[in-house]
């Protein structure tokens, strides 16, 4: 008998590739097909971190690739360019895939999933009469909600109607809900006002592709947003996703992962590594890198720390620095983080909070300090530190800096108050009851799966 065949196609960033491939794999599990459709420019460096991870396999799905639109040296990271790109051409390219491939001897694609900011990948879903539509939404729950009541904010004056921040204020959308400086509105925090128009379009954008899909599933879980759920039932929880393969090889990464450091781990005393990792876009200045190479000197214990090649201008480390820790600490340019967080040797993890490093902490009972830059970070950082108590955030001096001693106590804090692992530990067991058989997230899914097959 044909598996059904659906077709995948993530925003081109790590963030969005990783949890959107670990949602394929799941797919994939239940004996679909999967054609998993990557930007040429993502495809190359996942073809290339495949390539030193030969272990890797992906039987069921298929990684296929489109043109962005971008020439080849044109800046990707800015997040306004790649949105402007992919809107423009992208459209055609995909209709011309889904095209080829229905015309071709594989199954007719039957369902397309597309990540709920590739607008124009659900519009071509809609326009093609693919008969299942769905937004993938790789985030927490509370994003979605935050950019779902733009509108309110607008009518309370607190933004304008190109989401300039009009009232500086702690915002919280409902009860339970995590509370943000308005200031730190996704849109809002990037400090570049064309890029923050730009930014904020696409948001008010993302609301309208809510609006086109027959189902929107999310990259979490009930008992972890209930305020969240309760304000938008029409988002569907199927996560944490890594909490169901959570050791499982991921062929979402973007880099090969640096293995060695599992080694480093296994020689460490339980509980007793900072691991540091600031997800894939996260930049440093010089004095703030410097600041934090020299609090994991003092802090007194093994680190691991995520140095990628593009995290600062200049990443010097301190004059002597590598000799003075010796084996104490290590520095890798990109780690197997979901593997690293699952070691028994991880005391704490010091986080730029994205959503996925967020949800792979909380799967692995793993303590937080906060150390939000941009977008969603500042909503995750809430609640981690607000709503499960599970971890601390950091606070800047004057000159906007967070200084060594300030880590080095926060470190302290984190580590002596056990309550704080507790904490951690009991809502791994929920997140973990969501995924597995009857729990919440695990029937949500399994329900979109009789959909997609009926
Ligand atoms: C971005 C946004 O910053 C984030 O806030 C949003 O929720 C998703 O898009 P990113 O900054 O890359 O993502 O952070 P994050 O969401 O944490 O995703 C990073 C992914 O890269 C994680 O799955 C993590 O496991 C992986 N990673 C990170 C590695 O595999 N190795 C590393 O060394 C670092």
């Amino acid at each position: 008998m044909s598996k059904p065949h659906i077709i995948a196609v993530p925003f081109p960033a790590q963030g969005h590739v990783m949890p959107l491939m670990e949602f394929s794999q799941c797919l994939a599990h239940q004996d679909f097909k999967v054609t998993f459709v990557n930007t040429e420019h993502i495809h190359k460096q996942v073809m290339n971190a495949l390539a030193d991870e030969s272990h890797i396999r992906n039987d069921h799905i298929h990684l296929v690739s489109i043109p962005d639109g971008l020439e080849p040296g044109e800046g990707r990271n800015g997040p306004a360019m790649l949105f402007e790109a992919t809107q423009a051409v992208m459209h055609k390219n995909l209709e011309e895939l889904i095209e080829k491939i229905n015309k071709g001897e594989d199954e007719r694609i039957s369902c397309l999933i597309a990540d709920d900011s590739c607008g124009w990948a659900l519009e071509v879903a809609r326009k093609m009469k693919i008969a299942r539509v769905v937004a993938f939404w790789p985030s927490a729950a509370a994003t979605l909600v935050l950019n779902l009541s733009i509108p309110k904010l607008i009518h309370e004056g607190i933004i304008n109607n190109d989401g300039t921040v009009l009232k500086y204020q702690m915002v919280q959308l409902g009860p339970k809900m995590p509370t943000i400086k308005s200031t730190n509105f996704v849109w809002a925090c990037t400090g570049n006002s064309s890029t923050q128009k730009i930014l904020f379009q696409f948001m008010e954008g993302t609301n309208k592709n809510v609006k086109l899909v027959d189902r929107l599933v999310c990259n979490s879980a009930y008992e972890l947003e209930p305020a969240a759920f309760a304000l938008e039932p029409q988002i569907l929880p199927i996560g944490p996703l890594l909490a169901s393969r959570r050791l499982g090889n991921s062929a979402g990464s973007l880099w090969p992962p640096d293995s060695t450091c599992l080694k480093w781990l296994d020689e460490q005393p339980p509980c007793s590594v900072i691991y540091v990792a600031f997800g894939s876009t996260t930049i440093f200045y010089q004095t703030q890198f410097q600041e934090l190479a020299l609090a994991l000197e003092l802090s007194n214990r093994p680190f691991l720390w995520v140095v990628r090649p593009d995290i600062c201008d200049n990443p010097l480390y301190p004059e002597g620095y590598q000799d003075r820790l010796g084996s104490r600490g290590l520095m890798v340019s990109w780690a197997p983080q979901q593997k690293v967080l699952a070691h028994p040797s991880i005391a704490c993890f010091i986080s730029h909070c994205g959503w996925n490093s967020t949800m792979e902490g909380i799967s692995n009972g793993i303590p937080f300090l906060c150390w939000p830059y941009f977008a969603d970070q500042f909503i995750d950082e809430s609640y981690i530190c607000d709503v499960w108590k599970v971890g601390l955030r950091f606070d800047k001096n004057e000159s906007g800096i967070i200084t060594r001693g300030e880590i080095k106590n926060k470190v302290e804090k984190l580590l002596d108050d056990e309550d704080f692992r507790a904490r951690a530990l009991k809502l791994k067991e929920m997140a973990m009851t969501n995924v597995n058989e009857g729990g919440q997230s695990n029937k949500i899914f399994k329900s979109f799966i009789e959909w997609i097959k009926s």
